[in-house]
């Protein structure tokens, strides 16, 4: 069974009740997505294996640390996964990004496939997939299962606010998979929203709405 990490940093908490209140509008929206993004990539990359590498500061030589092996991938579901990936990118600037273009049918709430482009070497990456909503689970689970249909052996989910239903959801279909949230909130409403949740998220970020 994966595990389900909540990121309960103050700021992290913070700044995700500025993104929950109706009041608040696309701008800040947008910024806070991305600082909250920075601070949880920090916890979703705190165990990456490091190897020893032989430097030479301006004082002396020195065996210094650094990140082993291939690195990260991102890939957000589009659209509102976009919302994260430059806050993780600030982190670690060399991570290569694909995207999961997937919308939820607004009646069936079923997930649809509209795009799908990857790095080459994406089955040799720790991949994070990002999308800050995760409701019933269904556009997590094609994107993941369409990852492993590539080979990617080693993903992770980064999302802000999870229902219970999303999470229990994703543990069964994906129980190789730890989940990474800033909350999980009560219930899914019968829109399948996140109750309390903040909204259409992509309608917040992209000011579609
Ligand atoms: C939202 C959200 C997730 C999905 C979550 O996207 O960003 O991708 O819904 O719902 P689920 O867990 O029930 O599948 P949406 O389909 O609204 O598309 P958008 O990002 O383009 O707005
Ligand atoms: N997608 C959103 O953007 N918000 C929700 O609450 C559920 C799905």
């Amino acid at each position: 069974m994966s595990q389900v990490h909540v990121i309960d940093h103050p700021m992290v908490q913070h700044k995700l009740t500025i993104m929950r209140d109706k009041e608040t509008g696309s701008k800040d929206f947008r910024q806070l997505l991305e600082e909250i993004s920075l601070l949880m990539g920090y916890e979703i990359t705190r165990d990456l294996p490091l190897e020893n590498k032989e430097i030479e500061t301006p004082i002396c030589k020195m065996t210094a640390k650094k990140v082993r092996g291939r690195k990260l991938a991102i890939v957000p579901i589009l659209r509102a996964g976009m919302g994260m990936v430059k806050g993780i990118q600030t982190l670690v600037p060399v991570a290569k990004v694909g995207h999961i273009g997937l919308y939820r049918n607004e009646t069936t709430h079923e997930p649809v496939v509209y795009y799908c482009k990857l790095p080459e070497d994406i089955q040799e990456r720790l991949v994070i997939v990002t999308d800050p909503m995760l409701a019933t689970g269904g556009s997590a689970c094609d994107a993941l299962k369409m990852l492993k249909e590539r080979g990617c052996k080693n993903i992770r989910m980064m999302c802000l606010v999870a229902a219970p239903e999303g999470i229990e959801r994703v543990q069964r279909e994906h129980p190789d998979v730890d989940i990474y949230v800033a909350a999980i909130d009560e219930k899914l409403n019968e829109d399948a929203y996140i109750v309390p949740g903040l909204g259409d998220a992509g309608d917040r970020i992209f000011g579609t709405k």
